[in-house]
């Protein structure tokens, strides 16, 4: 889906000399390129606290822990994601609780939010799946009214802008309470192993986040609260900052493919190319098509063998089904819109065609 060779050939003489200086210095963790690209992402997302982490997953988990809830505090989140975000909420004693996606975005449904809030409800924990922004107008005045704090899982939409109503614009990810990423290397801005970030706009919960990380410590060997060890690699971190200034650009070639995918197969009866939010810039993690009325994943895999494009079939994770939740099965017929947008659903290519 990513031509990750390609990618890299093009900038083997910056990267070498980044490992290069990492090795010289062999700080190997906690290096000065750790603090240096947390700088650099941050001015390309508006300016939020940015707090580098091992992997998306851990950003998930930390961002959790930095609220502080209580045992067994429901987390609402959609239905139709990556496994991971229902599982950073169940790793802490929290319960997923799975709502409805919207069929036009494949991202979580306000009113269905709304619906499933309880007085047990901690957080809600919104997806930008596929690379374009959840309903964040909506849930963020859902977040304001009842008091419960928003999360975004920004791993698949980094580099996407929000504009609101009244023309403010914000960057995926630093709009709510607290964003993650992952730097996963198929991901938009990919490392060369395993990575995260976390974002916040509020310093003290920054300062926080930062011991979370790094075992809970507040300086060396004062270990205030339970943490974890999940820091960015210095070579992560190294290879990041000189991939980081080229992502404008790869996010630009990604709409130009989407366009030109949109044009060549917008007009196939039975297939719906992406929607296009107004309200939110799209930076295709994946170009994902949907089949109507398809019966399966296979008639998807023909029709994109067929013809047009070269694409990618695969049945998302439906994590309200995976052995590792049973208590929280829920029943068939529980989420209409997850039924009809995960089973046919197909991603193209997103850097050739
Ligand atoms: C939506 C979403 N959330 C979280 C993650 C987890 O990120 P990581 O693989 O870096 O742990 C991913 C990665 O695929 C993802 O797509």
């Amino acid at each position: 889906m990513l031509d990750l060779a390609a990618q890299h050939a093009a900038l083997q003489p910056a990267l070498g000399e980044a490992i290069s200086v990492v090795l010289r210095e062999a700080e190997f963790i906690n290096g000065p390129a750790v603090a240096a690209f947390a700088q650099e992402l941050s001015a390309a997302l508006g300016g939020p606290h940015v707090i580098p982490c091992a992997n998306g997953t851990d950003a998930l988990q930390l961002a959790l822990m930095s609220l502080n809830l209580p045992p067994n505090a429901e987390i609402i989140l959609p239905a139709f994601t990556y496994v991971a975000t229902a599982e950073a909420a169940a790793v802490l004693g929290l319960r997923p609780m799975f709502v409805d996606v919207l069929p036009t975005t494949f991202c979580l449904d306000p009113v269905a939010v709304e619906a499933a809030i309880t007085p047990r409800t901690g957080a809600v924990l919104a997806v930008h799946l596929f690379g374009q922004c959840a309903d964040m107008e909506a849930l963020m005045q859902l977040s304001t009214r009842r008091g419960i704090p928003l999360i975004e899982d920004n791993a698949q939409a980094i580099g996407a802008m929000y504009r609101f109503t009244d023309g403010a614009q914000a960057a995926a990810g630093t709009i709510g309470e607290v964003g993650t990423t992952s730097f996963f290397p198929a991901k938009n801005l990919g490392a060369f192993g395993d990575g995260g970030a976390v974002f916040t706009n509020d310093a003290a919960r920054a300062a926080f986040l930062r011991q979370l990380a790094n075992h809970g410590q507040t300086r060396k060997y004062h270990h205030q609260h339970i943490g974890l060890n999940s820091r960015l690699d210095t070579l992560q971190a190294a290879l990041l900052r000189v991939k980081l200034p080229h992502l404008p650009a790869w996010t630009a070639a990604r709409q130009r493919i989407a366009d030109h995918y949109d044009a060549a197969l917008g007009g196939i009866s039975g297939l719906r190319i992406p929607y296009r939010d107004p309200q939110s810039s799209h930076v295709f993690h994946q170009y994902t098509l949907t089949l109507e009325n398809a019966p399966s994943a296979m008639s998807c895999k023909n029709i994109c063998a067929s013809g047009a494009c070269r694409a990618w079939c695969i049945i998302r994770c439906r994590c309200t089904c995976s052995p590792p939740m049973p208590t929280l099965a829920h029943g068939p017929g529980s989420f209409r819109c997850l039924r009809t947008c995960a089973a046919p659903c197909c991603h193209c290519p997103s850097t050739r065609c």
